[in-house]
């Protein structure tokens, strides 16, 4: 993998794979900047380097039809206040007066390119719409760490026809997630919630055979996930019984102790105490996942407690996954976690061992 800084992209027209998926407010704008932020180095390295920047990115999962409420204007919005240059959003990519706007791009002008999930091309990984995209480049720029789990045109197809580097972000998270798996100061303690036990198992037994344990909490633990070495389950739990939309009859039990109906909502005291004294002596700590269901307040209180341990512990740390996000940015902590993932099924994957194939990709390229 060769990043997009070590050469010099003056007056190349650049197409730059962004990871765009972020939440959007009820009015339609960008609830969360936390990724727009990740792109900010390589793009404004582009730019200070007299580069011609074409973004490309997807929202959420339209299916390859046009899908008006996923249309990327408030991103190319929010970008514009970001890089504090406009940044047009460009809605018909392949149309005749897009071509001419291409033709004509400055050097240190950027554009956006609308959805490309808009097209069913993209998932599909086509060939005839990997080729559309890169005729609009001459250098592709790889900085989605997000979505290189996933084989499509913009990920993985465009790097058979363009020069293809990594971007800066990337890079790190590489760099960051590779130190984790091969060099970590031991004890490696991960810490592994939340919900979709499938997308969670395999990371969850890859981080068992590197490190030396992996805490479990979340809903996870309603699926059957015993028998693991190095995995270490709750002693109690928070459990409550769900009577319409509401939780009910809220108290502490140990985890074998569950009757019929309860719903195991967040770790209980005895399980935060012998979770934190694992956290504070840990020499490298990887956290995914919440403890519980923390949007409410008396389900909390374990993901707080872990989430501040995680921040003041000594060992280096590692975040990734929209929900842990939320709670270290809604405690303030998120400064003091040493490398911050923008990946969630990405980090997942890549935890697990398994190759992502936007990141084969960029290795088996050869460079110019
Ligand atoms: C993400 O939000 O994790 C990435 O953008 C990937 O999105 P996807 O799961 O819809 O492919």
């Amino acid at each position: 993998m060769v990043s997009i800084d070590s050469i010099s992209p003056t007056n190349k027209k650049v197409l730059v794979r962004c990871d765009f998926d972020v939440p959007l407010t009820n009015e339609g704008e960008v609830a969360e900047v936390f990724r727009l932020e990740k792109s900010l180095p390589t793009i404004k390295f582009l730019l200070a380097s007299q580069a011609k920047v074409i973004l490309i990115a997807h929202l959420g999962r339209p299916g390859g039809k046009v899908v008006e409420k996923e249309s990327l204007a408030p991103i190319a919005r929010k970008m514009t206040d970001l890089l504090g240059q406009e940044v047009p959003l460009i809605k018909e990519p392949f149309s005749e007066e897009a071509t001419k706007k291409f033709a004509n791009l400055s050097n240190g002008e950027v554009i956006l390119l609308e959805n490309l999930r808009f097209n069913p091309g993209e998932e599909e990984n086509n060939y005839e719409f990997a080729k559309q995209l890169t005729g609009l480049g001459e250098i592709f720029v790889n900085d989605a760490f997000g979505v290189c789990h996933r084989k499509h045109a913009s990920v993985v197809g465009v790097t058979q026809f363009l020069s293809s580097f990594a971007g800066i972000t990337l890079v790190k998270e590489v760099d960051a997630l590779t130190k984790v798996l091969e060099e970590p100061v031991k004890p490696l303690v991960a810490i592994i919630g939340g919900a979709k036990i499938e997308t969670k198992l395999p990371a969850i037994n890859n981080l068992a055979k590197v490190g030396d344990s992996v805490l479990v909490g979340g809903k996870l633990l309603m699926e059957e996930i015993s028998g693991l070495p190095k995995v270490t389950k709750p002693i109690d739990v928070v459990v409550a019984k769900k009577e319409g939309e509401e939780y009910t009859q809220v108290t502490v039990k140990k985890i074998g102790e569950l009757n019929q109906g309860e719903i195991i909502l967040d770790i209980g005291p005895a399980t935060q105490e012998s979770f934190l004294k694992l956290i504070s002596g840990a020499g490298t700590i990887v956290w995914n996942g919440p403890m519980g269901l923390f949007e409410d307040d008396r389900f909390a209180v374990g993901t707080k407690a872990l989430a501040e341990a995680v921040a003041s512990a000594h060992g280096y740390s590692l975040v990734g996954g929209g929900e842990t996000i939320e709670v270290l940015e809604k405690l303030n902590l998120i400064e003091k976690i040493d490398h911050v993932s923008t990946g969630g099924g990405a980090m997942l994957e890549f935890l697990a061992g398994n190759p992502l194939p936007g990141i084969t990709a960029l290795e088996r390229k050869i460079y110019e």
